[in-house]
Formats: structure tokens, sequence, C-alpha cells
């Protein structure tokens, strides 16, 4: 912020000069504005420059004023799930990239005792009877990692209705995107796919894309792999997944020829990092022109794309 404000600053000119394109000065992200009040509801915050020749060092005493209204992206990102195994990468991942993020769930803060857990809004909370006048206003994005195994019933209500609830309050209060952590269907014939899991995942990506037509992105990872916490304990998934992501890359041309058998993902389906889930969410929830159901493949190539 502080280096978009002197950046404008440094656009002070004698008012002789003819003026400067401003969308040319400035980078993606800060445009010139008419002038409006601010707004946290709006995905852009607007600050008002007064920049005079006179600041730039220059003697002149016919120096005017210049007004400049640079828009500035402030992205506010809610994790629902900022909690659990894929949500706290997301959240992770957004603190690091200076974004300001708001995470829900039924326990709340984690116990473990990272530093960038400070960053993150913890809010208790159910998607089933939260006040979403608490968490959603202001958001520039909702990820959702919302998801999970158990009966039929259960599968139905948290990777279906879970998700459709929180699609509906989104676009209700008027948030600009919405991503779904979902996942990949394993090449499994879709009438195959009956467990509450996938149909409870299927509704609620027609959800998002229904009600997210231009700006819902949908990630279908398959396996993820790292280290998953339960309790006081670390499960490191990455000793398995890391191993087997590499193994299949390297033969990937020898069994290309068996992608197309019926269920053939269920051993094919390359395993994916957390991490990159985590900065493909977040690389989907700060780009406007990103939207889709994203594979596995796609999903590290977005990951790929937003390391620095
Ligand atoms: N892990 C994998 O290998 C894998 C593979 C493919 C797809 N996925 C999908 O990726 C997503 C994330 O998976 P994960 O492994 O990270 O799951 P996870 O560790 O169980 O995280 C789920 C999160 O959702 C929260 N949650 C559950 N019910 C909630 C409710 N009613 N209200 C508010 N928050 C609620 C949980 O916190 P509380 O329990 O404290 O509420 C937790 O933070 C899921 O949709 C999953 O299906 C995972």
């Amino acid at each position: 912020m502080a280096s978009s404000l002197s950046y404008a600053a440094s656009i002070s000119r004698p008012p002789s000069s003819p003026s400067p394109n401003l969308r040319t000065l400035f980078p993606s992200g800060i445009r010139s504005r008419a002038s409006s009040p601010i707004s946290h509801t709006n995905r852009f915050l607007r600050f008002g420059v007064k920049c005079s020749y006179a600041d730039a060092g220059i003697k002149d005493t016919n120096s005017r004023t210049i007004d400049v209204e640079a828009d500035i992206k402030a992205e506010r990102i809610v994790v629902l799930g900022g909690s659990g195994f894929v949500g706290s990468a997301i959240c992770k991942a957004a603190v690091s990239r200076g974004i300001e993020v708001i995470s829900l769930s039924r326990s709340g803060r984690p116990t473990s005792l990272n530093s960038w857990e400070d960053q993150v809004t913890w809010i208790t909370g159910d998607v089933f009877y939260v006040n979403w006048d608490e968490v959603l206003p202001g958001a520039t994005a909702v990820i959702s990692t919302l998801g999970g195994f158990g009966s039929e019933e259960q599968m139905q209500r948290i990777n279906g209705e879970a998700n459709i609830i929180s699609v509906t309050a989104a676009k209700e209060y008027g948030i600009p995107k919405f991503i779904l952590i979902s996942v990949h269907d394993y090449n499994i014939p879709s009438f195959l796919l009956t467990s509450g899991y996938f149909t409870g995942k299927r509704k609620a990506e027609s959800e998002v894309l229904s009600k997210y037509p231009s700006s819902g992105v949908i990630l279908r990872p398959g396996f993820i792999y790292g280290k998953r916490k339960v309790g006081n304990y670390e499960i490191p998934l990455d000793l398995i997944g890391e191993p087997v992501e590499r193994l299949l890359n390297a033969t990937a041309s020898f069994t290309k020829p068996l992608n197309s058998l019926p269920a053939s993902d269920l051993i094919l389906a390359p395993p994916v990092s957390v991490d990159d889930v985590a900065l493909a969410a977040v690389n989907a929830a700060k780009d406007d022109d990103c939207f889709g159901v994203f594979t596995i493949n796609q999903i590290k190539e977005a990951a790929s794309g937003a390391k620095v």
C-alpha cells in the first residue's frame, strides 16, 4: 500500500506537460477512477492521493495540485474449513501473500502455535447455523473446503448441502468469487458414482456453476498429500504421496493408453501436494479471469503459475 502511494506521488508533473495515461502508469490492479467513498464491500479500496509538482522537489511557482484516485485491490478471502488439512494450507498460502484471511469452522483456531495463524481471523461456527453477517461482508472470495466421509446422510450433508448453503449465502452477499475444493471422478462411470460423497460433491459443483457461471472455480484433486494433523500427531502423507506422484509422472507416457479404461484413475490419478492445491485455490481467488473446472493436472499448472 505504501509503495503504491509513493508510486502515485511520483507522477507529479509540470502543469504544461501533456496528461500521462494513468492506466499505463499504474500497474494492474491500480487504476484511475472517479472519486467515490471507500467501500469495504468492494473488491477495490480507493485512495485519494494529492500530489503536487512542488512535492517532487521541483521549484516552480506555477505548480498546481493534481488529484489522483488510485484503486488498490484489497483481497479478503473467507476459507470455510480453514482449520482443516487443506484449509490451513490455503490460509497459510494466502497470509504469506499479504491477503486478509477469515476462517470459519466449528473448532475455530487450531491448537498449533504457527506464527502465520496469528494473522488469520478464526471464527468458530457451523455453516448450517452461522450468522453470515459476521463472516462474509467485505470478502472478495470464498473458498470452501467443506467435505468429508461418514454415513450416506452425513456425506450428502457436508459435501452437498453445506456447500450449497454457503454458495447461496456468498451470492446473496455479493461475493464475486466462489472456489470449491471438490474431488476427481477417478474415471469411474457416473452411474457407479452413487456414494453420497460424490453425489454431494457434484450437487455442490452444479450450484457453484449455476450461481457463479463466469467466476466460479472447482478444483478436482485426487489424493492430496502433505502433513495431516490428527490431534497432537502429524501423519506424513507426503512419504507416500510424493514418490507416487513422481513415479506416475515418470511413467505417464507408458500408462497413457490405460487412461481410457473405466476406473483406471483409481490407480493412475496422480496425487497432488496440499501446497499445490492451496496455491491453485489462492491464485484462483485473486484472478478475476479464472473460472471453471480444474483437473488434477490443471491444479498443478495453476499452482506453478502462482509460485513466485
Ligand atoms: N484430503 C484429501 O486427500 C482430499 C482429496 C480430494 C478432495 N478432498 C476434499 O478437500 C476438502 C478438504 O479436505 P480435508 O482433507 O482438508 O478435510 P478436513 O481436514 O476434514 O477439513 C474439513 C474442514 O471443514 C470444517 N467443517 C466441517 N464441517 C463443518 C461445518 N458444518 N461448519 C463449518 N466447518 C466445518 C472442519 O472443521 P470442524 O470439524 O472444526 O468444523 C475442517 O476445518 C474436502 O472437501 C475433501 O472432500 C480431500
